[in-house]
C-alpha cells in the first residue's frame, strides 16, 4: 500500500492546491500530474472525482465509430440511433418504454407533465439532491414540499407515509435514488397502493441499481435518467431519458420532447425542445455495453473503502438494506461541520479531489422564493449531510493503488476531535 504523504514543504503544497483548485469542479477533466512525492520534483497523478482523460482512452474507438456512423447517415435528429438506444435502454432497465430527451432535468419535468400534474399540486420530494430535481417540479407547475432524509441520505419513507396520510392534496411523490442507492421499492409501492398518489423516480444517479431483484425506476409511473458526463452512464455532453411502463405516458413524453408535436406541424401540447441527439444516442449505445463492468468496478471500490476506512471522526453512511447500489458517489460524514474543510484540505494536499453533495439544502436556495414551497418536517438529518458530507473519488478508472492512497490518507487524517 502506498503510504499517505507526509506534509509537504509549503511551495509544493501550494502547487498541489492550485492544481486542485483549477480542477476542482466535479466535472473536471484536468488529470494532470502534480509535484507531490517525498523527493523534490517527484510527480504523482492527481486522483480526480472523474477521470475523463483515462475514460477517453478506453472509449475513443467506439465513440469515433459512432461519430462516423451518424455523420455518414446524414440523419442527425430523432432517427435510428435514438430508437436503437431507447430499445437497448428499455431492455437494460427492465422498463417497457424509454424516451430519450435532452437531459435529466427535462426527463423529470416531462414525466410530471405526462403524468398530468396540475398547476399548484404539491409534489413531495427530498431537500437533499441536485437542485434540478426541484427545478423540474417548479417548471412543471408543481409546488415542492419537503420532508427529511434518513441515515442513508434518502427521503425518509416514514415521514412520507405520515404526510400522505395527513395531507390528501399531496398526490405526487418525487423520490431520488441518491448516491446510487435504491430507496426501498417495496415500501414505495405500498405507499401508493390505494392509487391516490403518483410516483416519479429520480434515477439520475442510479442507473442499473436494484432493490432486491427489482430494477430502480420500476416502482413509479415514470422515472428520469441523466447522462450528464459525470453520471455512471455519461454522454459526451448532455442527455437524459424517461422510463415508463405506461404507453400513454411514453406517447405524451415523446410528443412533449418535440415541441408537443404529435405529427409534423401538428402541435397537441405546449412542449419543449428536449430531444436526445442522434450523436449522443450513438455514443451512449456503445457505453451502455460497458456499464455493467463499470458498475462492478464501482462496487469493488466501495467494498474496499467500506472494509478499510477507519478514521476516528469519519462515518460511512449505511446503504439501505436490500439496495444493490451502483455507487455514483461515495459519501462520508465527518463528526463536526468544522472538520470538513480540514479533511478536504488534507486530501487535496495529497492530490485527492473531493466534493460536497450537497452543501445547501434545496429549500434554502434563493431560486425557491418564500411562499412557493412547504417544509413539512424539521430537516435535521438533511442538514447533517449538508454540513458534514464529503464525497471521495469513486469511478471505474481508479486503480487499486489510487484507492489505497485515498484510504491511507483518510485514515491518516488527524482531526483533533
Ligand atoms: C439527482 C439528480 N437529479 C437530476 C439531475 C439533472 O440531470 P441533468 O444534469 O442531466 O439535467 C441530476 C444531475 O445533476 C441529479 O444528480
Amino acid at each position: 500500500m502506498l503510504a499517505c504523504l507526509p506534509t509537504a514543504p509549503l511551495p509544493r503544497r501550494r502547487h498541489c492546491l492550485i492544481a486542485l483548485a483549477r480542477g476542482a469542479r466535479a466535472d473536471s477533466t484536468d488529470a494532470e500530474a502534480i509535484d507531490l512525492g517525498p523527493d523534490p520534483g517527484e510527480r504523482r497523478r492527481m486522483i480526480l472525482l472523474n477521470d475523463f482523460k483515462r475514460q477517453w482512452q478506453d472509449v475513443r474507438t467506439a465513440v469515433s465509430a459512432a461519430v462516423e456512423r451518424v455523420g455518414a447517415s446524414g440523419w442527425y435528429i430523432l432517427g435510428r440511433e435514438v430508437e436503437e438506444f431507447e430499445r437497448a435502454l428499455a431492455a437494460f432497465t427492465g422498463a417497457r418504454h424509454a424516451v430519450g430527451v435532452a437531459n435529466g432535468m427535462d426527463a423529470l419535468e416531462i414525466a410530471l407533465r405526462a403524468c398530468k400534474l396540475e398547476p399548484g399540486t404539491p409534489v413531495l420530494t427530498t431537500p437533499l439532491s441536485a437542485y434540478a430535481t426541484t427545478l423540474a417540479i417548479q417548471r412543471a407547475g408543481g409546488r415542492p414540499v419537503f420532508v427529511d432524509v434518513d441515515a442513508s441520505g434518502l427521503i425518509d419513507l416514514d415521514q412520507v407515509k405520515e404526510v400522505l396520510h395527513e395531507r390528501h392534496e399531496v398526490r405526487f411523490l418525487l423520490p431520488v435514488h441518491l448516491y446510487g442507492h435504491t430507496i426501498d421499492l417495496d415500501r414505495l409501492r405500498e405507499l401508493v397502493r390505494d392509487g391516490r398518489a403518483t410516483i416519479i423516480e429520480d434515477c439520475a444517479q442510479a442507473i442499473g441499481a436494484r432493490w432486491k431483484e427489482q430494477p430502480v425506476g420500476s416502482a413509479g409511473q415514470a422515472a428520469g435518467l441523466s447522462f450528464y458526463p459525470t453520471k455512471n452512464l455519461g454522454a459526451l455532453g448532455d442527455g437524459g431519458a424517461l422510463l415508463t411502463g405506461d404507453g400513454a405516458v411514453a406517447r405524451d413524453a415523446a410528443t412533449l420532447r418535440n415541441y408537443g408535436q404529435s405529427s409534423k406541424y401538428k402541435h397537441e401540447l405546449a412542449g419543449l425542445n428536449s430531444r436526445l441527439d442522434e450523436l449522443q444516442a450513438a455514443i451512449l449505445s456503445g457505453s451502455l455495453e460497458r456499464l455493467p463492468a463499470w458498475t462492478e468496478r464501482r462496487r469493488a471500490i466501495a467494498a474496499q473503502y467500506r472494509a478499510a476506512l477507519r478514521s476516528r471522526c469519519v462515518t460511512v453512511p449505511r446503504s439501505p438494506e436490500g439496495s444493490h447500489s451502483v455507487f455514483h458517489l461515495f459519501p462520508v460524514l465527518v463528526d463536526e461541520p468544522t472538520q470538513r474543510d480540514d479533511l478536504s484540505r488534507h486530501l487535496a494536499e495529497a492530490g485527492i479531489q473531493t466534493a460536497i453533495h450537497y452543501p445547501i439544502l434545496i429549500p434554502q436556495q434563493k431560486a425557491l422564493p418564500p411562499g412557493s414551497f412547504d417544509v413539512l418536517r424539521p430537516l435535521v438529518m438533511a442538514q447533517r449531510f449538508a454540513s458534514c458530507e464529503l464525497s471521495l473519488p469513486i469511478h471505474p478508472y481508479l486503480d487499486a493503488a489510487d484507492v489505497d492512497r485515498v484510504i491511507e490518507c483518510v485514515n491518516g487524517w488527524d482531526p483533533r476531535c
